[in-house]
Order: structure tokens, then sequence, then C-alpha cells
């Protein structure tokens, strides 16, 4: 069986959208040090773009920020022309840019519904298109990996698990799901593999009320088998496996990341 001798990444190039913070941003540090090439998308903080754009180079990785709101069709396009400026072709997308605006179901306003919508999902459809035209365009490169390119979509817990007081959020997810899979089964054919993460509770600014007290961390830990809080290398090294040729033969599939959050874990001594 032959064994890694180099960085698994080496050579590719890849698009993290949502990588200045959080989960995009242990993402982008961690495809750098697995020899990527990487593009850190941002929205509205070029400073924290920056600060890991020059992390990534502190270690010898090469880095750039790109910034574009996901939910822009003309910015998702010049974002991707950006990166192909500068790096020549593009060989992975992590679509991980989300976000959440929870609110009461009956109170919960249409702009709270679309906004989320617009980001977590209608931001990964027009990246990953965008991904697929210009994978199909360019070819395979066997002397970087064997797929023609990759597409990681992140979801969460919550593609399955349902969450009151988060609609919108869950419906985002949800979509993800299927989006993934279904253009998992369109493309696979044509060497493209489309598969998705779906962390649990990872310490990262969007559920900081969740973790940052001890009573709330707590009350976190109930709905944890494993007994921590993710946090985003967690993540990140999975990301690093399904771009890599070491998960070549992973199609289509949801990578659940969670401590055990989706083993029910109220039944353990209940039921
Ligand atoms: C949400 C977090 C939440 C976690 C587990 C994630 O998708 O963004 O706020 O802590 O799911 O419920």
């Amino acid at each position: 069986m032959p064994v890694h001798v180099h960085p698994p990444l080496r050579g590719q190039k890849a698009l993290v959208t949502g990588a200045s913070s959080g989960i995009g941003a242990g993402i982008a540090q961690a495809f750098g040090a697995a020899g990527a090439a990487v593009g850190v998308n941002y929205r509205s903080h070029p400073d924290e773009a920056e600060r890991i754009v020059e992390a990534i180079r502190s270690t010898g990785g090469e880095a750039v920020a790109l910034k574009a709101d996901v939910s822009n069709e003309d910015e998702v396009r010049a974002m991707f022309r950006a990166f192909g400026t500068t790096f020549g072709r593009v060989d992975i997308l992590v679509a991980n840019s989300g976000i959440q605006q929870d609110a009461a179901f009956a109170g919960m306003t249409l702009d709270q519904w679309r906004r989320v919508i617009d980001v977590n999902l209608t931001g990964q459809f027009l990246c990953a298109r965008e991904a697929v035209r210009r994978f199909l365009a360019q070819g395979r490169d066997p002397s970087v990996s064997r797929a023609a390119g990759k597409i990681i979509c992140m979801s969460s817990v919550h593609e399955v698990i349902p969450w009151a007081g988060h609609v919108n959020y869950a419906a985002s997810k949800g979509g993800v799901m299927l989006m993934m899979k279904s253009l998992a089964q369109e493309v696979a054919e044509m060497g493209i593999r489309v598969n998705g993460i779906a962390p649990g509770a990872i310490r990262t600014p969007i559920n900081r009320e969740a973790w940052e007290t001890p009573e709330a961390e707590r009350k976190l830990l109930d709905l944890i088998p494993y007994g921590r809080v993710g946090e985003p290398e967690d993540i990140a090294k999975a990301a690093v496996w399904l771009a890599s040729d070491d998960s070549d033969y992973v199609v289509g599939t949801t990578l659940f990341v969670d401590g055990g959050m989706t083993l029910y874990p109220g039944f353990r001594d209940n039921g």
C-alpha cells in the first residue's frame, strides 16, 4: 500500500469560503499545511482574512484573501476569476460560508428566512456551480489528483436533527444535504467528487453563547456523548482527508464529525 511521503494536498489549489473565522479559517490553515495553495474568502472582515493568509504564508504556504458575498452571483464569479488569475486552476472547493439568524417561528421575518437560505444554500449552489464549470473546462491533472475536482459542502448535524428556534438554518442544511447528494450523483461520471461534512457543536463565534459560560457548556455537553466541544481542527482534519486522494472512492457522503451528537444522547438513560 502506498504511504504518503508528501503532504496530501501538494500542488492543489483550494478555495475555502467563509475562511476568515471559525471552521473555514481552520480548514484554510490545515489545507495550507497539507500543501495546497489556498484562497481565503471573506465577506466583511479583511483583517481577519489577512491574518489567516499570513499564518499560511509564515509556514511556507501560498494563500490569497478574496472578498465576495457568496450569495451574490457576480461576486462569486469575480472571486473565481481572481482565484484563477492568481493560481491558474482550481482543484478543490470548500463551500463553507454559513450564518444563523435565529428566531421563534412566529416572529421570524422574511428577511431572516431569506438571508440564511441565500448564504447557506444558494451560496453553496453558486460556488459549486462555478467550481464544476471550471473543473470541466480545465480537465484533469493526474499529477495532482485522481479526480477532476473535489467539492466539500459544509453542512451540519442539523441536516438531520430538527432545531426549534432555528427553522431557517435547519431548512438550509437539509437543503445542502440533498443538493450535495444530487450534485454528486450528477457529476461523479465526470470525475468530480462531491461530499459533505456535518459538524456538531464546534467552538466558533457562530455558537459562542452555547459554550462561553461554564453553565452553557455543561448544558451543551449533555448533547455530546464524547464529552467535549469540538474544535475547528477536528473539522479541518476531516476536510483534508475528504479533499485528498486518500478518500478517492468516497462520493456523495456526509461525514458526521460531531462527538456522537447524532446518536440520540437523550436515550442514554431513558426510553
Ligand atoms: C450550529 C451551531 C450548533 C451546532 C450543534 C451548528 O450547525 O451552527 O450553532 O451549536 O450546529 O447544534
